[in-house]
C-alpha cells in the first residue's frame, strides 16, 4: 500500500506536523495507518506515548540507515498507508525512504530561504531516481499559511515552482493552534477538545482537504475521474 515520505533538508518546515496531522486523519476515517519515525530524534514516537492515538495508527521506532527500507517494505503489506518521518538533513536513511516511496512530500514556509531548501529536496529526489532508475512522483506544500491573508511573498514563490514545472498541492497547511496541541495533549485534531485549541472544526476542516489532496495525488485517475 502506498508510502508517502515527509522530505526536507531543512530543519523545522513541518515535516513531523504534517506527516502525524496526515496520519492520523487518515486513521481517524478508518485506515489502518502505519508511522514510521526514523528521525533519530523520535518525535513521533514521543507524541505517540501521549494519550489519544488511534488504535489503527502504529508507530515503528528506532528506525536506521539498515533497517529503513526492510521496514517500510514489510510495513506496506500491512497497512493502507504508510508514512515516512524523517530527519531535517540530507542522509542515506532519506535516500533509502525515497527509493521506497510511492510519494515524496516537501513542506515549506512562504520565503524565498525556505524555496531554496525545498530545491535541494527536490535534487535529492531526483538523485536517487535516477539511482534506482524509476521515478518518484513528489509534490512540495506550503504549509503555516496565514488564514487572514495570503502574502505576496508566498503567492510569488507558488508561481515560480509552477512556472519551473514544479508540482505544488493546491491545498496549504494553515497555521492553527490545533497542529501544535496535538503534540502537547496527544491524538488526533479530531480528538482535541475545545479547551486544548481554538477555531476546531476549521482545523479539522483544513487536514481533510489536506489528506485528499495528498490521496489523490496518489491515485491521479480518481481524482479527475470520480467514477474511478
Ligand atoms: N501548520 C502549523 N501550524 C502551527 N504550528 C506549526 C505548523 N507546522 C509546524 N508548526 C510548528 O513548527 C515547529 C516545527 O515543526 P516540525 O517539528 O513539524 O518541523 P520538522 O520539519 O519536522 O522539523 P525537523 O527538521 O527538526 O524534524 C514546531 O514547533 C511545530 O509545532
Ligand atoms: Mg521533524
Amino acid at each position: 500500500m502506498p508510502v508517502i515520505s515527509f522530505v526536507s533538508p531543512k530543519g523545522g518546515v513541518g515535516k513531523t506536523t504534517s506527516a502525524v496531522l496526515l496520519g492520523g486523519v487518515l486513521a481517524d476515517k478508518g485506515a489502518p495507518v502505519t508511522m514510521i519515525d526514523a528521525d533519530p530524534n523520535q518525535p513521533v514516537s514521543s507524541w505517540a506515548k501521549l494519550p489519544g492515538r488511534p488504535e489503527n495508527l502504529r508507530v515503528i521506532r528506532d528506525v536506521t540507515q539498515d533497517t529503513v527500507i526492510d521496514v517500510i517494505e514489510e510495513e506496506a503489506q500491512r497497512s493502507t498507508f504508510v508514512i515516512c518521518d524523517l530527519e531535517g538533513t540530507a542522509s542515506l536513511t532519506v535516500s533509502y525512504a525515497v527509493s521506497r516511496s510511492d510519494l515524496v512530500l516537501i513542506p515549506l514556509q512562504g520565503s524565498h530561504l525556505d524555496a531554496a531548501q525545498a530545491a535541494r529536496a527536490v535534487k535529492l529526489v531526483r538523485s536517487t531516481e535516477k539511482a534506482i532508475g524509476r521515478s518518484v512522483p513528489f509534490a512540495l506544500f506550503f504549509n503555516r499559511v496565514s488564514t487572514a491573508i495570503q502574502p505576496r511573498t508566498f503567492r510569488h514563490i507558488r508561481d515560480e515552482f509552477e512556472a519551473a514545472g514544479l508540482p505544488v498541492l493546491a491545498c496549504t497547511l494553515q497555521e492553527r493552534e490545533a497542529f501544535r496541541a496535538i503534540f502537547s495533549f496527544g491524538g488526533t485534531v479530531g480528538g482535541l477538545t475545545s479547551a486544548q485549541a481554538s477555531n476546531l472544526p476549521a482545523a479539522l476542516a483544513n487536514v481533510s482537504d489536506f489528506a485528499r489532496a495528498v490521496t489523490n495525488r496518489l491515485r491521479p485517475a480518481a481524482a479527475t475521474n470520480p467514477e474511478a
